[in-house]
């Protein structure tokens, strides 16, 4: 229903080398191999299919045709991108474009097997699935029908990870699951270490689905109860403390499991009555009901500085007008997107969550001269995210005036308090991919090295230097070949003398950052943000478990929803890696 290519006066995207290939591998449409569209067209046919939604709402060609031209500045700007299932299938025969979901898995062998092929079925499509282990009845206990024995969660993981394995070959990209298994189940321990080889349960995060309760008992130094997911009733018990210790271990060791704190996903259901949350998306940022799923989109805060009275600041105003406009697109893919499953049709129509984060905070603090790992640091992050916020709900409150609430808005935390569009606004993604896409830093992630080698999915492995270092380094007299081979194989500036200090404070990676910013920076982050911040908590490799308890400890009492940690080294295979060298 329009022309596929961008008309020649539109500005141009402004890509690096690398997202140009990135988008040429996966992106563009292909044919015979042979890639038949540039980004610009791409941005234009997913402008176009998510702005041809107004139709539905009464509006004529011309305001769809305006609209299409404000969704595609945004791309094409590099200043808003949607996740990659949108960018991919938008106007294509897959036309799946949530990169999140949830599936129930019920204690029945029909049920498991039906979750295996629906898990299936998205990851063909380049979503994630999540789920909650915890109704499957624990290993050993009986099957009545057979009067044999339950293999238990873990086993059945297994399945659910085999499957994976045999669909990513034909995916647009490798399919990732989250597993979540509460603390109280009875096999809670096999869980904590199912991932303890490294290869075992590869397609799988695996998180432990933290009580309050169980928190409780672990300051208390006492045992909690474990209970049977059939009856609701004490079947046992362990030490909290031994549990807690156990989870830290293994994190340590490897990074797995993750934890996420349950009743607190629960607390901010904005639809209760609707159902529980029990599980997130792969990368823990998004917390659904079972058979949801939540379209993401993110801003690039990179190029939202501008300079005042010679003065590098925040720019407000566009700030404003890049959410405001985002929330109307990510609104719009509800609509314009094909669901896998009726199902789940039903459920995200019912709810429309949508999760717009950021990209591009480290960047956006050193273009102030500010550093990562400072209380400066901390007060953008909360004042960002606030203002996002505000400005997603005033926009999600004039969809609602001029489209309706979302259908289950009655009922809701929202009912009687405030008309919105969407039950949930605001997600902080990973944005692994289109950062990349948009050369900014991921998320809310600091720097991870000033210089570094990037493997993606495939093995292609970039190389590169951060660009705004480049400028500081020619604007402040410190450019050298030389000096900058040396710290692309250190990976970090501390301690080059030729680098100026506060240059060096500005330029602070992931791993100099202590532990306590790391989750700081995801507190702020998280206090202004609906469902969930994806983030990463970098520790040394000489870190020690009190480290990382100490840090599980801090996150709950800074009100995170959970908490990834990462020692360097701990695993064989990194996807970033510090320095050329490796
Ligand atoms: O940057 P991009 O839009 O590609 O994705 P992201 O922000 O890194 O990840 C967002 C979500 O996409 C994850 O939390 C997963 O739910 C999903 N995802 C996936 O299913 N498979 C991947 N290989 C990467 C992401």
């Amino acid at each position: 229903s329009f022309q596929e290519s961008a008309p020649k006066t539109w500005p141009k995207a402004k890509l690096t080398p690398n997202a140009r290939v990135i988008l040429e591998k996966r992106y563009l449409k292909q044919e015979n191999g042979k890639v038949i569209e540039t980004p610009e067209d791409m941005f234009y046919r997913v402008a176009n299919v998510i702005a041809e939604v107004e139709e539905r709402y009464g509006k004529g060609k011309k305001e769809v045709k305006e609209l299409a031209k404000e969704f595609y500045a945004m791309m094409a700007n590099l200043e808003f991108m949607p996740n990659s299932p949108t960018l991919m299938n938008a106007g294509r025969d897959l036309g799946q474009l949530s990169a999140c979901f949830v599936l129930p898995i019920e204690d029945s062998m029909e049920k498991i097997f039906d979750a295996i092929k629906f898990a299936a079925i998205i990851h063909k499509s380049g979503g994630g699935t999540g789920f909650s282990f915890s109704r499957l009845r624990s290993k050993n206990s009986t099957v009545r029908s057979t009067g044999g024995v339950a293999s238990g969660p873990v086993s059945f993981m297994k399945v659910f990870n085999a499957a994976t394995e045999a669909v990513k070959q034909g995916g647009t990209r490798r399919g990732a699951n989250m597993g979540i298994l509460r603390v109280d189940h009875p096999d809670i321990q096999e869980f904590i270490s199912c991932k303890e080889d490294n290869k075992e349960i590869t397609n799988f995060n695996i998180s432990v689905g933290i009580t309050e309760e169980f928190m409780k008992a672990v300051k208390e130094r006492r045992d909690y109860d474990l209970i049977d997911p059939h009856t609701g009733k004490a079947v046992g018990k362990l030490s909290a403390p031994e549990v807690f210790h156990t989870i830290v271990d293994h994190a340590w060791r490897n990074g797995e499991p993750g934890i996420v704190f349950l009743d607190r996903l629960n607390r901010d259901n904005p639809t209760p009555k609707i159902g529980e949350i029990e599980a997130t998306n792969p990368c823990g940022e998004q917390p659904l009901l079972p058979n949801e799923a939540c379209n993401l989109g993110s801003i690039n805060l990179k190029l939202l500085v501008t300079e005042k009275n010679g003065k590098a600041v925040v720019n407000w105003e566009r700030l404003s007008y890049v959410t405001r406009q985002a929330i109307h697109f990510l609104d719009n893919v509800i609509d314009a997107n094909t669901y896998p499953l009726p199902m789940i049709e039903e459920m995200v129509k019912g709810n429309r969550k949508v999760g717009l984060g950021v990209m591009g905070f480290a960047d956006m603090m050193i273009l102030l001269q500010t550093s990562y790992a400072s209380e400066d640091a901390v007060e953008y992050a909360e004042k960002i995210m606030n203002f996002i916020q505000t400005e997603a709900r005033l926009e999600s409150q004039r969809l609602a005036e001029e489209r309706g609430t979302f259908p289950n808005y009655e009922g809701s935390i929202y009912d009687g308090v405030r008309k919105l569009r969407n039950a949930t606004l605001t997600t902080i993604a990973p944005t692994g991919t289109i950062s990349m896409i948009c050369g900014a830093s991921s998320g809310v992630e600091p720097l991870f090295a000033v210089a570094y080698t990037k493997t993606v999915m495939d093995g292609t492995a970039f190389v590169e230097v951060n660009p705004i270092f480049e400028n500081y380094a020619k604007e402040y007299g410190f450019d050298s070949s030389e000096l900058m081979r040396k710290i692309a194989d250190k990976g970090t500036v501390l301690g080059f003398s030729e680098v100026p200090d506060w240059v060096q404070a500005v330029f602070v990676t992931a791993q100099e950052i202590d532990p306590e910013w790391h989750i700081r920076i995801q507190a702020a982050f998280q206090k202004y943000t609906d469902n969930a911040v994806s983030k990463t908590i970098n520790f040394a490799n000489s870190a020690t478990r009190e480290d990382i308890a100490k840090a599980y400890e801090l996150a709950y009492e800074l009100n995170c929803k959970g908490l990834t940690v990462y020692r360097d080294g701990s695993r064989d295979e990194q996807v970033l890696s510090a320095g050329t060298s490796q």
